[in-house]
């Protein structure tokens, strides 16, 4: 336990599984109140619960990021309950893995609309009460497929607009030191990459539980192992304290060095 976020209001989209669940916990471990955010709100809900088991501050909201109603209630909410907004992460993700060809444009819209359109609402979203704050920080989430090409045309379109986005903001809200920043993640084991779900569906070609697709990544990762939630958790609760205070628009791969390659 620790206080790098003592005091401070974090709202973590995608909080119900992966790396919005291993945010939502290491944040709450660092003193803040989390308001875990998910579409899934029984995960979001189990999280929250956990978190508060173990002595932590944490509330739980049904969220679908596509929709910008949701959005402004959720930011309600927060002030209602918490007071202010300190820190928006915007982890929700999906993925359909089809190439151009065979990937049709309703779930190209699918992909644009979660993962690149649903965070630029969630940062709408955020900025009045920021500004009235005085202060904040967002943290967005892209992917190897934000610098090269892989993981099908929806997401690789939508992970590089997260860069755009992210810079967009950060040059933006500066003058109301709101920082915004990015993180590029690897080969993350959550059940992204590894169960057959809605939002990412995968089968035994794709999922990492398939062993040769699980040694194929692992041979791309020259620090030789697949990260976890925490490790992209530390990289998240680094920008989003005021140990980064005058980082703003950057983009930090915590990727194991697989951008290298
Ligand atoms: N796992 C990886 O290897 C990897 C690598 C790079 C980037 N990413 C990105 O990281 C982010 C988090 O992924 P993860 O690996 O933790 O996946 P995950 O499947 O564990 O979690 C994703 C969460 O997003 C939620 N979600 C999906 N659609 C939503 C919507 N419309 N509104 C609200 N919530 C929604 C899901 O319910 C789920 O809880 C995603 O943006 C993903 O693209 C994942």
């Amino acid at each position: 336990m620790g206080s790098r976020l003592e005091g401070k209001v974090a709202i973590i989209t995608g909080g119900g599984s992966g790396m919005g669940e291993g945010q939502a916990r290491v944040f709450a471990s660092e003193g803040a109140i989390v308001v875990v955010a998910d579409i899934n709100n029984e995960n979001c809900g189990t999280v929250a619960e956990e978190i508060k088991t173990v002595g932590f501050n944490a509330l739980h909201y049904q969220l679908d990021v596509r929709d910008q109603q949701n959005w402004h209630d959720l930011v309600s909410y927060t002030l209602e309950t918490c007071g202010k907004v300190d820190i928006l992460c915007n982890n929700a993700g999906m993925n359909f893995r089809t190439d151009f060809h065979s990937q049709t444009y309703d779930q190209y819209r699918q992909i644009i609309d979660v993962n690149l359109d649903g965070v630029y609402k969630g940062c709408k979203a955020v900025g009045d009460a920021m500004r009235k704050n005085g202060r904040g920080s967002i943290l967005n989430i892209g992917s190897l497929a934000s610098s090269k090409h892989g993981g099908g045309t929806g997401y690789t379109v939508s992970k590089t607009g997260i860069i755009a986005l992210t810079k967009n903001v950060a040059l933006a809200y500066a003058a109301d030191n709101i920082r915004c920043n990015a993180i590029c993640p690897g080969h993350v084991d959550t059940p992204f990459i590894r169960e057959d779900s809605k939002h990412s569906p995968n089968n035994w070609n794709t999922t990492i539980e398939n062993p040769e697709n699980y040694a194929r990544r692992l041979e791309t990762i020259p620090l030789g192992r697949f990260q976890t939630p925490d490790d992209v958790a530390k990289s998240a609760l680094f920008l989003c304290s005021e140990e980064a205070s005058m980082v703003t628009g950057a983009v930090l791969n915590v990727d194991g060095g697989t951008s290298l390659l």
